[in-house]
């Protein structure tokens, strides 16, 4: 039998008592809608600044030992949100109540949530660890079962696609240009922010913009430890990022030659992506 966590023990008084007061269903369903979600907002914030140093206590220690189905049953009831509709066999990623985020494959075939889903997972919670205390890479990052990675959730984070032109300092150009050579510094290279020679943006870009920060995410596809020479031609393909940040942003900007493959470079990336 599982106990409670502790996050499901606040009561949604505020949003009750905000339903009462108004009078129109339409303004009473919104006027619930807000309240709930500043609710839930404070609520995470409480849970996040009582347990800061063991976000692990957020999780009922029976967890572990969960089956696979419990498990979504559990996440299921702890989810604010999906941050994307559910694509198998893609992750399934989550705003959880307790103010962090989670990546599952639950939502995938059996066997692909025991083999390749699993080791996606292990493996981007790995190259997280690597990545540990970089300014601009989400902390908090733990497996509280074998098929849950979670972090914390970046309230508010925007993905760069959707900022508009304008709103973003110059000073985010140079936080990018530090984050990608600290990540290189460790040993990884993310692989999924620099899809594009021509400045376009794929389907996201993996860079998110919160309280004036820059912060990258999602490593599922990012590569660590390769020869020397594999990884400078991959380093290149990180740094079309920031070739795509000042094209779409700061298109006065000079560009460094540094950030740009040569042209045997672009052969070689050409022919890695056709694999
Ligand atoms: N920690 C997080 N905080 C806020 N939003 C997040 C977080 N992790 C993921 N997201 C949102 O979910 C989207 C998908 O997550 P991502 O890790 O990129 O998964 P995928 O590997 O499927 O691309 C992101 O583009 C972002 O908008
Ligand atoms: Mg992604």
């Amino acid at each position: 039998m599982m106990t409670a966590p502790r996050f499901c023990q606040v009561g949604n008084f505020e949003g009750y008592f905000c339903v009462k007061r108004n009078g129109k269903k339409g303004r009473r369903l919104n006027a619930k809608k807000q309240a709930d979600s500043k609710q839930e907002q404070a609520q995470a914030e409480k849970i996040m600044a009582e347990s800061k140093n063991d976000p692990k206590s957020f999780f009922p220690a029976e967890l572990p030992r969960l089956g696979d189905s419990e498990l979504k049953t559990y996440l299921d009831e702890h989810t604010v949100k999906l941050l994307r509709g559910v694509e198998p066999p893609r992750a399934t990623l989550r705003q959880l109540k307790c103010g962090l985020a989670s990546k599952d494959f639950l939502d995938c075939g059996e066997v692909y949530r025991a083999t390749l889903g699993h080791w996606l997972l292990h493996r981007e919670f790995n190259i997280y660890k690597r990545l540990e205390g970089i300014d601009g890479i989400v902390q908090h990052v733990f497996m509280p079962h074998k098929r849950v990675l979670c972090m914390d959730y970046l309230q508010g984070g925007r993905d760069l696609k959707a900022v508009p032109v304008g709103e973003l300092p110059h000073s985010a150009l140079d936080q990018l240009c530090n984050l990608i050579e600290k990540i290189h510094s460790r040993g990884v290279i993310h692989f999924d922010i620099g899809h594009d020679s021509n400045g376009d943006y794929g389907r996201e870009t993996n860079i998110l913009w919160k309280d004036n920060k820059i912060y990258i995410i999602d490593f599922a596809g990012s590569i660590c430890g390769s020869p020397k020479p594999l990884f400078e031609l991959l380093a290149v393909h990180d740094r079309m990022a920031i070739v795509k940040v000042i094209r779409k942003f700061f298109p006065q900007e000079k560009i460094d030659p540094h950030w740009l493959p040569t042209p045997n470079q672009a052969k070689w990336l050409r022919f890695l992506r056709k694999l």
